[in-house]
């Protein structure tokens, strides 16, 4: 996809409306309208074969009729007649098309095939596609004003581009925008995606001048790889809000492992997220409610922030979002306290949050605002109004505007239980300052605006590689596939963790009780023993695990109890496992499941019992940085207790680090690779590494035909 072929979709000199109506109410007669009322800047060729002129203008019989050089054609004749349709503008020499026309993959059988061949006329004549099934593109640039949807009103002109997977939702975000006063550079709508994707609008308006802001609509990712790429380079630059809807593959599947019974809705899409600064909305209102943020206010230098309310309840609420938001409270000076104590009503409360009650004044209001701005301790102030009906909103409006407008700090405002359209509401988004109808809307706006600046500042690490043994590991996996086992054999999960050098427990796999000892001698005691099974999985609850055996006595005892107690559950035994008992460590586990779509997803967390009942996890999707291996370590809330608290040990946390970078490289390697479980991983103090003592891989069953040769 190149640069020139979305010149061609966003700044056409001249467009074709192929299908063009006179009649009301049909598609194309409504864009050809948009693009008339609306002043598109370049030339207009309706074309309908039944009509000489449409709106005034000239109408031509077909696109090759056209007399003269035509960049973009948008296309809204029937499914049946819109494939000609392209080609015959890859004939004309169009360089770009839009095709409305619903009734291709959507729709399934004939669909599917009617997109293949739409998309091969347009790589064979070089046509940039945007659609199938789409409703349609805008560029508000004064030299080109397009509006080529058939959007009832144009969007106000502003610096967000908005690129949507879902035609009807964008065109109603287009139309609400309008009344919070946010404006837009472009707009797409990307219909069936045939062609022109999310990641190749991404890469355009990364470097577009007239695009600050992305927002996003996203129903799926072609490519999340990609967009991993890419919107990691973009949010170093502008902030990418985006909407995600719909569950993954891994979040739905409710796989057996503990991995994947871990998933809730869409984790993928939530590492995706996480570790490329996009700033995840949770609902399209709070896509608005961030959009607004970004468009009208600078971001905060810092995460200090002042509130100034009329208003107890609310301020308080703010201040608890603000906190869960990992923001802080800012602490006023003394000297701006004192300033407010000499003017403010006795009542109020002069520590951030500043209450000045409803006995306060539109001027106490104001000064207060002014005051808490000009504090050096405050990098942003939210001011929450609760109108009393003694004093008219709009001047409170004004004083807040203004009062913002004299500092280069952000300030947001809530006009508590007011409507969008109320007079208060209105002046303040008019004049730039956004404003919210609860308190807490206000304080995730702000605090998204926080995460955005830090962002920026962050750190992506680097992608490191590892010597591995990737043949070896290969090796393994085949022979297990081609003996139709869907699971590793616990000496086989050892020997590809150690291919990637994955630090395993020392272990030897006896078949015979009289080879025990020699096992545990060339290990050292103490000693751990599992029993291994085709349908020993859960080795706990089968009690076929003995712990911290001492001596040969033990171990053979241990052995012995533990066949018998197998053979009364008639559980096969295939032999024992005599493994290095690592002690003094923390559990940990990492893990890792398959997505159609995203690939592998790992996952890390605290390790043992922990993980199913506190779920204290974090994900990460390949590839992986070091710096994003780090932030999944750190992001679990139980990451304290690895960093060492109370007189305990520090762990290996840069060993754990290195661990989920291989494990990353294992999984990336080798696709048969389903699932997997190392759980526990013990930590050990920093400097002596970590052990897995449990591996759990599980493989892609074999697609019929592939265990053939
Ligand atoms: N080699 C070992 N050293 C220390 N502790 C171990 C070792 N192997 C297992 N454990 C402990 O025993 C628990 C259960 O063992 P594990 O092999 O994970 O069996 P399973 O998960 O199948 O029940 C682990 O969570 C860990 O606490
Ligand atoms: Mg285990």
């Amino acid at each position: 996809m190149s640069a020139e072929g979305l010149d061609a979709i966003f700044s056409p000199r001249s467009i074709a409306v192929i299908g063009a109506s006179r009649h009301r109410g049909k598609i194309g007669y409504e864009i050809l309208r948009n693009l008339i009322v609306n002043e598109y800047q370049g030339i207009l060729y309706p074309v309908n074969p039944n009509a000489t002129g449409i709106h005034g203008i000239r109408a031509y019989p077909s696109i090759s009729d056209v007399p003269d050089p035509v960049d973009l054609a948008v296309i809204t004749v029937p499914s049946d007649l819109a494939v000609d349709a392209a080609k015959a503008c890859g004939e004309k020499g169009v360089r770009g098309l839009v095709v409305i026309t619903a009734g291709f993959r959507e729709i399934g059988g004939v669909g599917v095939e009617r997109e293949s061949r739409l998309l091969r006329i347009c790589e064979s004549y070089g046509l940039t596609l945007i659609g199938p099934n789409c409703m349609g593109v805008i560029n508000t640039h004064p030299d080109v004003r397009m509006d080529a949807t058939f959007a009832p009103t144009p969007p106000l002109r502003g610096g967000i581009s908005l690129v949507t997977q879902s035609g009807a939702l964008g065109i109603a975000i287009l139309e609400h925008a309008r009344t919070l006063g946010v404006g837009f550079a472009k707009f797409c709508s990307l219909g069936n995606k045939a062609q022109v994707s999310l990641n190749d609008l991404l890469t355009s308006w990364r470097a577009d001048s007239e695009t600050k802001i992305v927002l996003a609509y996203i129903e799926n990712f072609g490519n999340p790889k990609n967009f991993v790429r890419i919107a990691r380079a973009t949010t170093k630059e502008k902030p990418v809000i985006a909407v995600k809807s719909g569950r993954s593959e891994a979040g739905s599947r409710a796989a057996a492992s503990h991995t994947g019974s871990l998933g809730g809705s869409d984790l993928a899409a939530e590492a995706v997220f996480s570790q490329t600064g996009v700033l995840r909305a949770g609902s399209i209102e709070e896509l608005f409610d961030l959009a607004m943020a970004f468009s009208l206010q600078p971001l905060p230098r810092g995460d200090r922030v002042a509130i100034v309310s009329d208003a107890g309840g609310p301020a308080i609420m703010c201040v608890d979002e603000l906190v869960a938001q990992g923001l802080r409270l800012a602490e006023l000076s003394p000297a701006t306290q004192a300033f407010m104590r000499s003017w403010a009503p006795a009542e109020a409360s002069l520590r951030n949050p500043v209450d000045l009650t409803p006995q306060g004044t539109l001027e106490d209001y104001r000064r207060a605002l002014e005051a808490v701005l000009a504090d050096e301790g405050v990098d942003a102030a939210i001011a929450i109004y609760v109108p009393p009906v003694r004093v008219d909103e709009v001047d409170v409006a004004r004083a807040v505007w203004q009062t913002a407008k004299a500092h280069d700090k952000p300030v947001l405002c809530n006009f508590l239980g007011r409507s969008e359209d109320s007079p208060g509401f209105v002046e303040l988004v008019s004049h730039g300052v956004p404003s919210y109808l609860f308190p807490e809307s206000a304080a995730r706006s702000l605090a998204a605006m926080y995460r955005h600046g830090q962002y920026r500042k962050r750190d992506e690490g680097t992608e490191r590689t590892f010597p591995v043994d990737r043949d070896g590991a290969a090796a393994i996996l085949a022979r297990a596939t081609e003996k139709g086992r869907s699971r590793l054999l616990n000496d086989e999960a050892n020997a590809v963790l150690a291919a990637y050098g994955i630090q395993t427990a020392k272990a030897r796999l006896v078949r015979r009780l009289e080879d025990l000892s020699p096992a545990a001698k060339e290990i050292g005691f103490p000693v751990v023993l599992k029993a291994v099974g085709p349908e020993i999985v859960h080795k706990t609850e089968l009690q076929a695990v003995a712990l911290g055996l001492r001596d040969d006595k033990e171990l053979l005892d241990a052995a012995s109890r533990m066949e018998r107690r197998l053979r009364q559950r008639h559980v096969v035994l295939d032999g024992f496992l005599v493994q290095e008992f690592v002690e003094g460590g923390k559990e940990v586990i990492l893990g890792m499941t398959r997505d159609r779509v995203y690939g592998p997803l790992l996952l890390f967390g605290l390790g043992g019992i922990y993980v199913e009942y506190l779920k204290d996890v974090s994900f990460g999707l390949p590839p992986l940085t070091d710096r994003d291996a780090m932030r999944m370590i750190e992001s679990i809330r139980t990451y304290p207790l690895l960093r060492g608290v109370r007189g305990e040990p520090a762990r290996d946390v840069p060993a754990l680090q290195e661990a989920i970078l291989r494990l990353a490289a294992l999984v990336s390697d080798h696709d048969s690779i389903q699932e997997m479980d190392l759980n526990p991983v013990i930590a050990l103090e920093h400097g002596r590494g970590y052990r897995v003592v449990d591996a759990r891989i599980v493989l892609t069953p074999a697609s019929p035909g592939t265990g053939a040769e």
